[in-house]
């Protein structure tokens, strides 16, 4: 078991995550006027019994459920829930516990710390995504009118536990998608990690490697937990053109999908602005390309989508471009000239 203190709270990981969460709750369920638990309905069926059957003192509980996918990251969704907590008589002392992929522990964080002020919260991370990023480090968010993650908080939690063996009914394209993060954490954390993700045939076979990515994303939330400086702003490598895709083709692409893509093409201008050598540019995209051979075809408004993009500047584009790996990233304005270019030789490799 493996447990880091961070400054949004305890995040637990390990074969016992949910035995420890049982203990949690043995200790502190008596003082929760109500349990609320969120998730979607893939996960309620393949995950939920599991949980709840861990839980043994978890007393009265109800179950929240939205539809699967990014969807449900929507001011419609959320207005649903707050009222759902409304009608079921939650207070300030009431529990939310979120079951599920970063979709449900955005939705669920972002309930939580919004419901009359803020109420406590528990993290289940379910899919690999969940568990090495969205569902550690206290950011919660949903989307407006197709722009991604624009309303949002920090907010901290009373726990996130992370027990692998919930992987076990994740779908294939979901590892995928979750392991686009993981290669990003280990190129920007570099040394042995970036060496191991070279080594990985399997996807299935990653869960050992959980907690390392896990703990790559948690240093650099307890070196910058509100993201003043670079150290966390590294975590949106890929990221601009990442939700400048997802914003522009919808539920068509998967998060993950998304920030290989955007990694890809990032590179491409990283190293077009002199700030990765071409090795490690060859490296990143090596690596996507072969696990990510397919090119999506690229939509015409998604420059202009860019302009949307929270870590934009008096209306330049900026990106948290890398260098090389290990190497803190450098926040940059980029011309429509370098994305361009960079765009077109993702489309034709
Ligand atoms: N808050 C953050 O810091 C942060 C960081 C990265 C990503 N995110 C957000 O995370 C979201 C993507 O997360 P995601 O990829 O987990 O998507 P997701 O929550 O939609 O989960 C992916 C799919 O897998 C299913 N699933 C999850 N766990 C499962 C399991 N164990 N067994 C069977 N099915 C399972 C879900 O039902 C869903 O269909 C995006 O909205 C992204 O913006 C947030």
């Amino acid at each position: 078991m493996r447990h880091w203190d961070t400054p949004f709270g305890p995040v637990i990981a390990g074969d016992h995550a949910l035995q420890a969460l049982d203990a949690w709750l043995q200790t502190h369920r008596a003082s929760y006027s109500q349990v609320h638990i969120l998730t979607d309905g893939q996960v309620h069926e393949a995950c939920l019994p599991f949980v709840l059957g861990s839980l043994e003192y978890l007393g009265e509980s109800s179950v929240l459920e939205v539809e699967v996918g990014e969807e449900s990251k929507s001011l419609e969704v959320m207005h649903q829930l707050w009222l759902a907590l409304l009608e079921a008589g939650a207070d300030r002392q009431s529990l939310l516990i979120s079951v599920g992929g970063g979709v449900v522990t955005d939705l669920g964080g972002f309930l939580a710390s919004t419901y009359m002020r803020g109420m406590h919260h528990v993290a289940v991370p379910t899919s690999l995504l969940a568990m090495v990023d969205a569902g550690i480090g206290g950011k919660t968010g949903i989307n407006l009118e197709g722009f991604k993650n624009l309303l949002g908080t920090f907010a901290p939690s009373q726990g996130v536990y992370v027990d692998p063996v919930l992987l076990d009914t994740l779908p294939e394209l979901h590892w995928r998608a979750g392991w686009a993060e993981c290669i990003k954490h280990a190129y920007l954390q570099g040394g042995t990690l970036w060496d191991e993700v070279h080594q990985v045939a399997d996807l299935s076979e990653l869960g050992p490697l959980v907690p390392a990515f896990m703990e790559a994303k948690i240093l650099r939330v307890q070196a910058d937990p509100y993201e003043h400086g670079l150290e966390r702003k590294a975590l949106n490598l890929g990221h601009s053109i990442a939700h400048a895709a997802e914003a522009s083709l919808g539920s068509d692409l998967l998060h993950g999908d998304a920030v290989a893509l955007g990694m890809w093409v990032e590179f491409h201008i990283a190293h077009s602005l002199g700030l990765c050598n071409a090795s490690d540019q060859m490296a990143m995209h090596s690596l996507l390309d072969t696990w990510w051979p397919e090119r999506r075809s690229l939509p015409a408004d998604l420059i202009g989508r860019l302009r949307a993009d929270k870590k934009n500047h008096a209306g330049a584009v900026r990106m948290a471009l890398p260098g090389n790996p290990g190497a803190p990233v450098t926040l940059i304005e980029v011309s429509d000239t370098h994305i361009q270019s960079a765009l077109s030789s993702y489309a034709s490799h």
